[in-house]
Order: C-alpha cells, then sequence, then structure tokens
C-alpha cells in the first residue's frame, strides 16, 4: 500500500474516465447555450457568510462546511454549491437582467462518504435572475429534463411542488410544527430534534416510524395564495404542453431553506434511495437581496455529474469516450525522426503518439497495439536510407506499404480514411 492516498469521499479521475466527465460537461453546455446561458465561473471559496445566508436550518450550512480561517484572518469557506455565490456575483456585479448562466465544476461537502456521496463532487447548473414568468420555470426544468434524455436515461423521474410564496410557507410551516408537536410522541427522536429547526425538512423522513404521522400532516396545497396557486397552474401547464412528464409530490421540500414557490428534483431510477436525486432546483427569489443586492428573482437547477454517471451506468448509456490517437509512430532508428514525423502529423491535424527510449521494434509495436490507433508508421534504418516510410494498418486486412518521406501526409490522410475505426460512443 502507498503511503499516500486520497482523502476519505474525494476521487482521482483517471482516463477514460475523465474524458467521459468533460464530455458531460461538454453536452450540458451545448444544450444551455442554445438556450442563451453563458458559463459563469464562480471561485471555489467564498467568505463563509455567503453560504451561510443559504440557510441556518440546512445541513450543508450547519455540519458540512469545509470551513478555515485563512491566513489574512478571513473566515472562508469552500463552496458546498454554486447558487449563493452566483447570486453573491450578481449582486456585486449587477449585470442585465434576466442574466441566464450555467456553470460547471467542483463542490465540497463534509458528509458521511458512500455510493453517490462524496466530499468532492461536481455539479452543473443553470441560475436566472431577475424574471418572475412560470414559463421561465418550465424553461429551466425542461433544460434539465432535455439534458438527461441527450444523455439517453430513460428512467428519470421529475418531481414537482410549489412551496406557496414566503408568507403561504410561512403559515404552511406553523400549521405543521402545530401538527407535529400535537403527534410528537409518535415522531422518531431523529425528526423530534429536526422539528425544532425546520418542520418542513421532517417531511423529507423516509423512517417507517414516522410514516403514520406524515400521512396525516397538513398539505402545502391548502396553503397556496391565488398568485401562488395560479404561478404553480401555469408552470404543471407548461410542461404538459412541451409533453414533459411529471409527478407532483407535496412532500418535496429539498434539503435548503432558500426555496420559494416552484421546487423540482430529478430521480434517477435506479439508484438507492437515499442517493436518488440525480439533481434538482427551484425558485429561491430573497435570496440576492439577503447578499446585499435588490431585490431580484431567481431559479435554476444543479445536477450532480457524479450520481448522474453512475445512473447512466446502471442504464448502460453515455460510456467513456474511446479516445485514440490516429497514428502511432514507430522509430528503431535513434527517435529523432519520430519526433520530426509526429510534429508533421499533429500540424496537419492528425493525432499522434510514439515510443520512446529508442526500444526494440517489437516492443515499440507492442506500443502501438496498446495506443488504439488504426495505422503505425514505422522507420527502420532501410526506410530512412531510402527516404521512405511504412505505413502499416494496425486492424483490418489492408497490407502494409512503403511510401515516399515527402508524401508521408497525403498518404497517411489517404490511409485513415479506409482504415477500419473502432466502435466509440
Ligand atoms: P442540491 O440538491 O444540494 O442542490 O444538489 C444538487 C445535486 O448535487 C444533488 O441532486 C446530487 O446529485 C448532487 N450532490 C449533492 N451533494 C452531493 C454529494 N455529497 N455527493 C455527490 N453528489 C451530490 C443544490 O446544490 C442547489 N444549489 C441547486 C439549485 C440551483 N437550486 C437552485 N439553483
Amino acid at each position: 500500500m502507498p503511503e499516500f492516498q486520497h482523502s476519505p469521499g474525494m476521487r482521482d479521475i483517471l482516463p477514460p474516465d475523465s474524458g467521459r466527465w468533460r464530455q458531460f460537461q461538454a453536452v450540458f453546455a451545448q444544450v444551455v447555450e442554445s438556450a442563451g446561458y453563458g458559463e459563469v465561473m464562480p471561485p471555489l471559496m467564498e467568505d463563509l457568510a455567503v453560504f451561510q445566508r443559504v440557510g441556518e436550518a440546512t445541513d450543508v450550512v450547519t455540519k458540512e462546511m469545509y470551513d478555515f480561517i485563512d491566513r489574512g484572518g478571513r473566515h472562508v469557506s469552500l463552496r458546498p454549491e454554486c447558487t449563493a455565490s452566483v447570486c453573491r456575483i450578481f449582486a456585486q456585479h449587477r449585470p442585465a437582467t434576466p442574466w441566464k448562466v450555467f456553470y460547471a465544476g467542483p463542490n465540497f461537502r463534509y458528509e458521511k462518504p458512500q455510493r453517490g456521496r462524496f466530499r468532492q463532487f461536481d455539479q452543473v447548473g443553470i441560475e436566472v435572475l431577475g424574471a418572475d414568468d412560470p414559463y421561465l420555470d418550465v424553461e429551466v426544468i425542461a433544460l434539465g429534463w432535455e439534458f438527461y434524455q441527450r444523455l439517453g436515461l430513460r428512467q428519470v423521474k421529475l418531481l414537482l411542488n410549489s412551496l406557496g410564496e414566503p408568507d403561504d410557507r410561512a403559515r404552511y410551516e406553523a400549521s405543521l410544527a402545530q401538527y407535529f408537536n400535537d403527534n410528537l410522541d409518535r415522531l422518531s427522536p431523529e425528526s423530534q430534534i429536526t422539528l425544532t429547526k425546520n418542520p418542513l425538512r421532517v417531511l423529507d423522513s423516509k423512517r417507517a416510524a414516522d410514516a403514520a404521522v406524515l400521512a396525516n400532516a397538513p398539505r402545502i396545497a391548502s396553503f397556496y395564495s391565488p398568485e401562488a396557486a395560479a404561478h404553480f397552474e401555469a408552470v404543471q401547464q407548461g410542461l404538459t404542453d412541451l409533453g414533459i412528464p411529471f409527478t407532483i409530490d407535496t412532500a418535496l421540500v429539498r434539503g435548503l431553506d432558500y426555496y420559494r414557490r416552484t421546487t423540482f428534483e430529478f430521480q434517477g431510477g435506479t439508484l438507492d434511495s437515499a442517493q436518488n436525486a440525480l439533481g434538482g432546483g427551484g425558485r429561491y427569489d430573497g435570496l440576492v437581496e439577503s447578499l446585499g443586492g435588490p431585490a431580484t428573482h431567481g431559479i435554476g437547477f444543479a445536477l450532480g455529474l457524479d450520481r448522474t454517471l453512475l445512473a447512466c451506468d446502471d442504464e448502460g448509456v453515455f460510456g467513456a469516450p474511446n479516445k485514440t490517437v490516429d497514428v502511432f509512430v514507430v522509430d528503431t532508428t535513434g527517435g529523432q525522426e519520430a519526433l520530426r514525423i509526429t510534429a508533421q502529423l499533429r500540424a496537419a491535424g492528425i493525432s499522434a503518439d510514439r515510443a520512446f527510449e529508442n526500444r526494440s521494434m517489437k516492443s515499440q509495436m507492442k506500443g502501438a497495439d496498446r495506443s488504439g490507433a488504426p495505422l503505425a508508421i514505422i522507420v527502420g534504418s532501410n526506410e530512412l536510407d531510402a527516404g521512405q516510410v511504412v505505413i502499416r494498418p494496425l486492424r483490418g486486412e489492408d497490407a502494409q506499404r512503403s511510401v515516399a518521406r515527402d508524401t508521408l501526409i497525403s498518404e497517411v490522410i489517404q490511409a485513415l480514411q479506409t482504415a477500419p475505426k473502432e466502435a466509440t460512443q
């Protein structure tokens, strides 16, 4: 066992998996850029207070922050998510609205590591600031849905809820708290603790002991103001218009405290229930204000890359891309010719790798096979003297050929056109 390994909950992402991650982000960027979203790159670290605005009743804030005092005495934290940072950025720079942005990158939460739950995990997400239109909620949800479709996932379920306007939510919370307190002795000890912090989060409980109390708990729908009800109605109608299937889940409160009105979650069909949330989001009118900006409407989502890829594995879709070079150069004359040839090939847009350390022909040919390249270019002393190179197809039935060194590029281009390709995804 080597002396050092990565810390618990962290991972090393090696090729070819890393290519899959990059592809994931590229597909996401394609989907959202085609809807007018531009990339924002928040810093990995902020003043702790920025994240505390997410809400003091959130585990993410109270228990999971990677915070520390920096050398200048500032209390800072690695970001546990990006929404608070995007709102801080908006409050600081005041871009024109509606401001439609997307992001991709790592976040840090000190959680108990398990399948689909890590301490460093990647998200892709979008946020729109400065527009209050139910059809924007529909656009945002539809982009998440479209992305999952593009990955090839077919078992994703969309759960939808509305938490009402802040007043509705407050009245609902009070009524829930009353109801749970009246039934305190029938709640699990864990839920009794949750109740003291945020009665809504008790609805999240999956514990059998709580099931009976939860079944008769008051429902948010009876507390909607006419405006909140109309907004929610329009969101549902818009999703139906676009043919996006959804299930209303009145217990969907989500783990972060900043949500108001629309909330939604994408659930995978194959993961354990504790980790089956592939992504989620909602409206968070009020967060920009709490970060010192003007009153601004906001909505967005974040999708977990790690969990979504696990779901892709389970459904057998979106495998690692099969990245190979076009040509592998074998040079038994000392390596200088390989240096020139690879440079010439790469300059012509042909990807090329080579062997080093002037190994034997046999050893270099092994490297050529391992590289997955469809063609090898071989230079021995005979070829060097004759001003030639050998082009050898590494797959299929075609025989190798000697060609003049100065026609190398056009010959390789031609040979690549006819060379059998490995199946790529
Ligand atoms: P969240 O529900 O905390 O929301 O995270 C979104 C997704 O990130 C989760 O559904 C999950 O796939 C992934 N995720 C979260 N924690 C972990 C972890 N420890 N390991 C692996 N994956 C994880 C947010 O972060 C909000 N900022 C979403 C949002 C954007 N709301 C509005 N705009």
